[in-house]
């Protein structure tokens, strides 16, 4: 009386067999597989298999996290942007050069990839050196073919900084503009320092989106078809949630 049924009958349907198989596939492993098998729309085989996703948005935003969660989630690279700006700001000072002369920073444009692994970087300083480079249109010139040779990977590529869905890749797949209010944004970087007063953080951050929004050349700005994210009253987890959802309802055919 303790058995509930006859436990053959309680083998799940074959269907169901097949359908607990494919979900354990990654989506993009299995969009590969339909891609290579599918003779019939070469076009949209070839969109499935290579997806790039574009996130933009202001610092401390949550963009970085976001777009490190979505590569996970989709298993592909991922280019932090924003880092090859900050080595260029960082290695324009240590050669004794000013920030603020396109000169001087278009010759720290060949800097050592070793750079990128510096903690240097994360630093505020080299936001800041970051933000004032990143103006020049020279230097941007002389990012650009990096960032787009990363987007072109064979499978696609997650990409974040603040000109990926406008300049970098306008075709991209899925574009988001992560944004959260400037106040917000000064309380999560307070969180991470508490050295630092949440005034001059506000005022650093204000000033940041000033300069990154203003500049003539790829300013920071929301591309036509972005889905905006505010992520003011979001967890990290329930951002990731919405951003996931978000990039499914773009691919989705
Ligand atoms: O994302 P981040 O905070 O690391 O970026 C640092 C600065 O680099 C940012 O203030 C402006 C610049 N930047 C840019 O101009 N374009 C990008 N795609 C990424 C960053």
């Amino acid at each position: 009386e303790l058995q509930f049924g006859n436990p053959l009958r309680m083998r799940p349907p074959v269907t169901r067999t097949v359908f607990s198989f494919l979900h354990g596939v990654s989506w993009r492993s299995w969009t590969n597989v339909a891609a290579r098998f599918s003779s019939h729309s070469p076009p949209y085989a070839y969109r499935v298999a290579r997806m790039i996703i574009a996130v933009d948005g202001p610092a401390a935003s949550g963009k970085g996290t976001i777009a490190r969660s979505l590569a996970a989630h989709f298993g592909l690279p991922h280019l932090d942007t924003g880092l090859l700006y900050r080595a260029v700001g960082v290695a324009t000072e240590r050669a004794g050069g000013d920030p603020d002369v396109e000169a001087d920073a278009l010759k720290a444009c060949r800097f050592n990839d070793a750079l990128l692994a510096e903690p240097a970087l994360k630093s505020e300083k080299a936001a800041g050196l970051a933000s004032r480079v990143s103006v020049h249109p020279k230097v941007r010139a002389a990012l650009l073919k990096r960032q787009r040779d990363f987007a072109a990977k064979p499978g696609g590529a997650v990409l974040d900084g603040r000109d990926i869905g406008t300049v970098i890749v306008p075709d991209a797949d899925a574009k988001l503009f992560v944004t959260a209010s400037p106040e917000v944004r000064a309380q999560r970087r307070q969180f991470e320092d508490y050295s630092r007063d949440y005034p001059a953080i506000l005022a650093d951050i204000l000033s940041r989106d000033e300069r990154d929004s203003g500049r003539a050349d790829a300013p920071m700005r929301r591309a036509e078809d972005a889905d905006l994210l505010d992520t003011s009253d979001l967890t990290i987890g329930a951002a990731v949630q919405r951003a996931i959802a978000l990039v499914e309802a773009r691919i989705r055919p």
